[in-house]
Order: C-alpha cells, then sequence, then structure tokens
C-alpha cells in the first residue's frame, strides 16, 4: 500500500477501505507516514467527506494507535463525560461529584484549555496540591473507594490523535465533522469507560456555531459509541452566552462550589441535571431520567455532592479546605467593575469574545508553554435578555496586571449588544439524540 494512492483515491472522491485507514493511522502514528502526506489527505477528508463507516475504523484506528485503559478492575458500570468545550463551562467539577455522590462509578479523563475554552484540570489546579498525573493503579483505586478520578490524557492515550490534532490546528482542517466526532471519540474509548455522555454545544462560545452541525455531530458521535459498543447520549446545550456568571479558572471553581451549596446559575443548575439524569440512568442507578433527577437533587440538598467533592478532592493530593471555604482558593489582586455603555436589554454576548477576555487577563495559554494565572478572569452580572441601565456594572474583571485589564475591558464592552425591547431566549438545551 502506498500513502500516495490513498491520498489520490480520496482526493477523487474514493471511499478509503478499514485496512487503507489502519494503514494511514498506525504509518502516520510511528512516523513512516510524513506529516505533509497526512496533511494532504486531511485537506482531501475535509473537501470529499467520509462516510459512517470510514469515520468509524478512522476513529476505532486511532483509539487503538495507544494504550486503551482497562477498567475492568473497577466495579460496575463505568460512566465518562465529554464536552464539546465552551466559555465558563466548569460542569465537570459539579457534576461529577453530584453523580458520584448517587453511587455511579465516574472514571473521567480530562484536557486543559484549548483556545478560547477552558479545562476542567487547570480549574481542578486552583486546589492547592491538587494532580491529575496519577498512576492508572491510584486512578482505579480512587475510582473504587470514592467513586471518582480524573485524570489527564497521557502520551500513550490514543497518540494517533493527539498527532493529528496537532496537524489539524496548523492546516485549516480541524472543523469537519467526520475528524471532530473521531477525534473525541478515540480518546473517549481508549480510555474505557461504558457509557458516555456528551455535552455538544452550540453558539458564538461554541465550536459547532450552527446548530444543525452540532445535531449532526451529536448524532455522529451516539453511533461511533454505539458502533464501538458503548453506550451514549448526546445533550445539545446552547453556548451563544457563557454558562453560569464566572469564566476563569478558580472564578469558575467557586461558582462550582456555590453550585453544590445550592446557590448555582439556572442555566448550569440545568445543565448538570440534564447531563448528570443520563450518566445516572446509563450508570443503571435509576430507571429513568426523572427517578434520576429527584437523586441528583438529593445530592445538593443533603450536602453530599459538596463532600464527594471535598473527598475527591483530597484524594487526589489536594486542599479539601477550600470546598468548605472558597476564600482560600487564589484571589486577583485587582478587581475592576466593567459599566454599560447604554440603558437597554442585552441582545447578544459574542461568547467567544469573553473567553477571549479571560485569556487576555492571563486566564488561558497563548501558547503552549504559556503558564495561567489561576486568579483571574470575569464574573458577569447582566445575561442575555436582562435589563441594564447606563453606567451599571456588566461584569467584575477579576486580575493582576492594570494594562491586561484595561485592554481585556474594551474587548469585553464590545461583545455586548444591547436594545430596546425585550429579549425572547430560545431553550438552553436545544435536544438529545440517544
Ligand atoms: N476536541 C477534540 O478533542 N478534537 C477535535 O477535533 C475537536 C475538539
Amino acid at each position: 500500500m502506498r500513502m500516495y494512492d490513498l491520498i489520490m483515491k480520496k482526493r477523487n472522491g474514493g471511499t478509503l477501505t478499514k485496512e487503507e485507514i489502519e494503514y494511514m493511522v498506525s504509518g502516520f502514528t510511528s512516523g513512516q507516514i510524513p506529516d505533509y502526506q497526512m496533511s494532504a489527505m486531511m485537506m482531501a477528508i475535509y473537501f470529499v467527506g467520509m462516510d459512517r463507516e470510514e469515520t468509524l475504523y478512522l476513529t476505532m484506528a486511532m483509539a487503538h494507535s495507544g494504550d486503551m485503559l482497562d477498567l475492568s478492575k473497577i466495579d460496575g458500570i463505568k460512566v465518562d463525560k465529554h464536552s464539546t468545550g465552551g466559555v465558563g463551562d466548569k460542569t465537570s467539577l459539579t457534576l461529577t461529584p453530584m453523580v458520584a455522590a448517587c453511587g455511579i462509578k465516574v472514571a473521567k479523563m480530562s484536557g486543559r484549555g484549548l483556545g478560547h475554552t477552558g479545562g476542567t484540570i487547570d480549574k481542578l489546579e486552583s486546589f492547592e496540591g491538587f494532580s491529575t498525573e496519577i498512576s492508572e493503579e491510584q486512578f482505579t483505586a480512587n475510582v473504587n473507594k470514592i467513586g471518582i478520578a480524573i485524570m489527564g490524557q497521557t502520551a500513550d492515550l490514543a497518540p494517533a490523535d493527539k498527532k493529528l490534532y496537532g496537524l489539524r490546528d496548523v492546516t485549516a482542517t480541524v472543523d469537519n465533522m467526520s475528524l471532530i466526532a473521531s477525534s473525541i471519540m478515540s480518546k473517549k474509548l481508549a480510555s474505557g469507560a461504558d457509557a458516555i455522555v456528551l455535552d455538544v454545544k452550540t453558539g458564538s462560545g461554541a465550536f459547532m456555531k450552527e446548530e444543525a452541525d452540532a445535531f449532526d455531530l451529536a448524532k455522529e458521535m451516539v453511533e461511533l459509541g454505539k458502533n464501538a459498543g458503548r453506550k451514549a447520549v448526546a445533550v445539545i446545550s446552547d453556548m451563544d452566552q457563557p454558562l453560569g456568571y464566572a469564566v476563569g479558572n478558580a472564578l469558575e471553581v467557586k461558582e462550582a462550589i456555590e453550585t453544590l451549596k445550592g446557590n448555582g446559575p439556572d442555566d448550569f443548575l440545568e445543565l448538570c441535571l440534564t447531563l448528570g439524569s443520563y450518566m445516572v440512568e446509563l450508570g443503571g442507578m435509576a430507571k429513568d431520567e426523572k427517578e434520576a433527577r429527584k437523586m441528583l437533587e438529593q445530592t445538593i440538598a443533603d450536602g453530599s455532592a459538596l463532600n464527594k467533592l471535598a473527598e475527591f478532592i483530597e484524594a487526589q493530593g489536594g486542599s479539601k479546605e477550600a470546598v468548605f471555604n472558597t476564600d482560600l482558593l487564589p484571589q486577583a489582586g485587582f478587581i475592576d467593575k466593567i459599566p454599560a455603555p447604554r440603558a437597554g436589554y442585552v441582545e447578544k454576548i459574542a461568547c467567544d469574545e469573553i473567553g477571549i477576555c479571560s485569556l487576555m487577563l492571563g486566564g488561558g495559554r497563548e501558547t503552549k508553554e504559556s503558564e495561567i494565572d489561576l486568579a483571574v478572569g470575569l464574573v458577569l452580572e447582566k445575561k442575555v435578555g436582562d435589563y441594564v441601565e447606563e453606567g451599571e456594572t456588566l461584569a467584575f474583571l477579576h486580575g493582576n496586571d492594570k494594562q491586561k485589564m484595561e485592554a481585556a475591558g474594551e474587548r469585553f464592552i464590545k461583545a455586548y449588544s444591547f436594545t430596546d425591547a425585550p429579549v425572547e431566549k430560545g431553550p438552553f438545551i436545544k435536544g438529545i439524540i440517544r
């Protein structure tokens, strides 16, 4: 087999066979197929597309390109959750202890921030001493003992995707449905869970800006999960404005903890209850979502989810005191108010711009090597549909560098648009794919 022939076949509209896709993935992972040939193939796939079978073969080949985690030493059904990425998306911090408090085994792989979106690992590192660099043995032991463990993606897990993602990132071939679906699902399959709940975001802060594309991606991923013998459900949720009010690592941790104490924003709580009810149902702990939702609400009411978070943080080396006293989390040196430039209803928020403001304050990475400032970010006071008087506070900027705060503040104002008439909001949960 020759890579040249495969590129030409795809370029001319052909369908790649299982053997051809396996050859291409293993050759690329080992370094025998150079980046330039794989780049040409990615561009051919970008234009010609892949059918369901090709996407499945690509997913399976990438999942098997490195270690497949063996979770068989964990009793019961292991459940994982994945978000396609958003702004203010602190869901895993609140959702996983809620679900674990219902008796579900949560064995989760998480990542760091990417572009304007944040990552769970960075957020968790707001707890002093916390680490996701734990061995497979400790991971398994923690899930068995306390019902929850979160691990970073190791170099050995789906290395083909790791390499390919880097290449797609610089060759304008990221936003292709089959490539995104196979990238996400290869990692989820390699990390071993029996059931996967997917949170597919849509809107200005998401990867899939159009709702129809988000539905297609959700269907594709659920199908891939099923074909690989896993249970999978996707929830399509709104990312046309930040989730909740807080954006920025430690600020989001604080909001996640407040939610576990019963003081959470409506949209964020709704997302946790929706995703959680599918996790509890797929995990076999409830007969339907209604029963699961009640169980989840109870974990907030009786404090068991908050205690579970503390147990989890401590088990991975973190200081659990901050769970009960959020003043111990990293705090910014300055907090500035951003006043509304005019009176009116908030019509729209360019959500990706809010993510960039947090990045500009130092809350995300500009380059792979950047150190992030866990304390900085934004706390919104007004969201879509809210009325605001001129000069009233739109948001608080938390920063450690006045120059950066000024630049982020200017950009923030431009992300908001206002109108004189009341604004109709669409549903927050857009749909479910089972
Ligand atoms: N997240 C991934 O892991 N892969 C993609 O291709 C897009 C988002």
